[in-house]
């Protein structure tokens, strides 16, 4: 490089710290007077004490001349005349090889010791621009999750993104431990966003395990944190998986859960100001979800399989958030109350979820066969009333027939046990065998 490159970066760079100062805080919201600052650029608080460390805060919003921020932290000791440092920068995390196995915060700093971050990691900006639609190779290769209800009937692609709709206790949490450790990913990036603190440390040490914490980094964000933080974990969570598909490699982003996302956002657009619109969202909740979304997927170098939760109350599909998760994504995952009260677990509704790419992914034998299975669900379901009590007459008809003897063999393979596992193939192999080892 020539010297003169080095005195033209040094003539360039900005060698001024632009400060404000803090007008009032409203709730969440803390207004000052400059620094002159663009939307999404962090900025230091400093507290009137000088001993304390800076409050970070990222700029929301502006009012006449006036900036709005928000912390990412419990705001205490900030007063009128505190002085505002901006950085010029968004939020930016550090990510690397050394994070895997770590529980981090949404700030990407390990949670049993904040201050200490690994070694040897890149800094990555946590809010970046989905891969350009014309560039993203398209879903051809299945991924192995290791469910068997998913991998027989709702076969995923490598990239392919799923919402898994379902109430509260229905087995969310079991059910992405299981894919963690059962799937072909090669990483596991988890954010947990919006649950009780107890609920993350159960989640680690019962559903994920030791095991699944080993190619897994977790981001956690707790329902006591400020909005800010919460929203923060889901684009730090997305940042790291991008980070690692850029590096070439199949990674599984779980998001529990972006109903929580979606409620932070919330938060943030009513406190400056924004027109509440169905159930009290914002219009920014529905632009920020589909460009949060779509950043995960393949893209030229890796794959981001996605999965993201959705709570929906009593079943309740046509919930706004729900509904435009539904449209965004490539497939949906319903679990049932129902199936979990009588013990069918993993929960979910085969005939009610579909896998949008899984034409494109499995072999020609594993569709048929799965086509074969989904019709004597669906067939028996039909016929169930009658069948349960005693009106259908064995004989009558012979699909239906059939249905009666093979439906609790497929309802017996559906089920799991937590720590079960069963590869792609062996699934697919079970499959055959139960369709055509005859009817007894
Ligand atoms: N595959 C499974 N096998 C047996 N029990 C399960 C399974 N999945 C879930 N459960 C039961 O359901 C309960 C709730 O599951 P959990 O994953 O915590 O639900 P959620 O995260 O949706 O609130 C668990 O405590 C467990 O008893
Ligand atoms: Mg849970």
């Amino acid at each position: 490089m020539n010297i003169t490159d080095y005195f033209s970066v040094i003539e360039n760079a900005d060698t001024f710290k632009r400060y404000g100062k803090v007008l009032r805080v409203v709730g969440l919201m803390i207004e000052s007077e400059g620094p002159a600052a663009n939307i999404g650029e962090v900025c230091y608080i400093h507290a009137s004490s000088n001993d304390r460390k800076p409050i970070i805060s990222e700029v929301v919003g502006f009012n006449n001349e006036k900036i709005i921020l928000m912390p990412y932290a419990e705001v205490t000791e900030i007063g009128p005349g505190c002085l505002v440092e901006s950085t010029g920068k968004p939020l930016t995390v550090k990510v690397g090889r050394a994070l895997i196995g770590q529980v981090v915060n949404s700030l990407g700093r390990p949670l049993d010791d904040e201050l200490s971050t690994p070694k040897g990691l890149s800094s990555y900006m946590t809010d970046q621009t989905p891969p350009n639609p014309m560039s993203r190779p398209p879903i051809r290769k299945p991924i192995q999750v290791g469910v068997k209800a998913i991998d027989s009937l709702l076969t995923m692609g490598e990239g392919q993104r799923v919402g898994i709709f379902a109430g509260s206790g229905v087995g969310k949490s079991t059910l992405l431990g299981m894919i963690a450790r059962n799937s072909s990913a090669d990483i596991n990036v988890i954010a947990l966003i919006g649950e009780r603190g107890r609920e993350v440390r159960e989640f680690i040490e019962h559903d994920l395990g030791e095991e699944g914490l080993k190619k897994s980094i977790v981001v956690a964000a707790t329902s006591d944190q400020p909005a800010l933080m919460r929203i923060k974990g889901a684009y730090t969570a997305t940042a790291i998986s991008e980070y690692f598909r850029d590096l070439g490699y199949k990674v599984n982003l779980m998001m529990d859960s972006v109903t929580r996302v979606a409620m932070a956002q919330r938060e943030i657009g009513l406190a400056i100001g924004e027109p509440p619109t169905t159930k009290g969202y914002t219009p920014s909740v529905f632009s920020i979800l589909p460009k949060l979304l779509e950043r995960t997927g393949t893209n030229t170098n890796g794959t981001i399989t996605a999965f993201y939760t959705v709570l929906v109350d009593g079943d309740d599909m046509n919930e706004p958030i729900a509904d435009a998760v539904r449209g965004i994504l490539d497939g949906h995952f319903i679990m049932d109350r129902k199936l979990a009260e009588r013990g069918q677990f993993p929960a979910i509704n085969v005939q009610k979820s579909i896998s949008r790419v899984m034409n494109l992914v499995a072999d020609p034998e594993h569709k048929e066969i799965a086509q074969q299975m989904r019709r004597l669900i669906a067939v028996y379901e039909e016929n169930s009333e009658l069948i349960n009590i005693g009106a259908y007459k064995r004989g009558t008809n012979q699909e239906i027939d059939r249905a009666i003897s093979y439906y609790p063999k497929i309802q017996d393979f559906l089920k799991q046990d937590v720590y079960e596992y069963k590869s792609l193939e062996e699934t697919v192999q079970i499959m055959k065998t139960l369709l055509n080892g005859g009817m007894n």
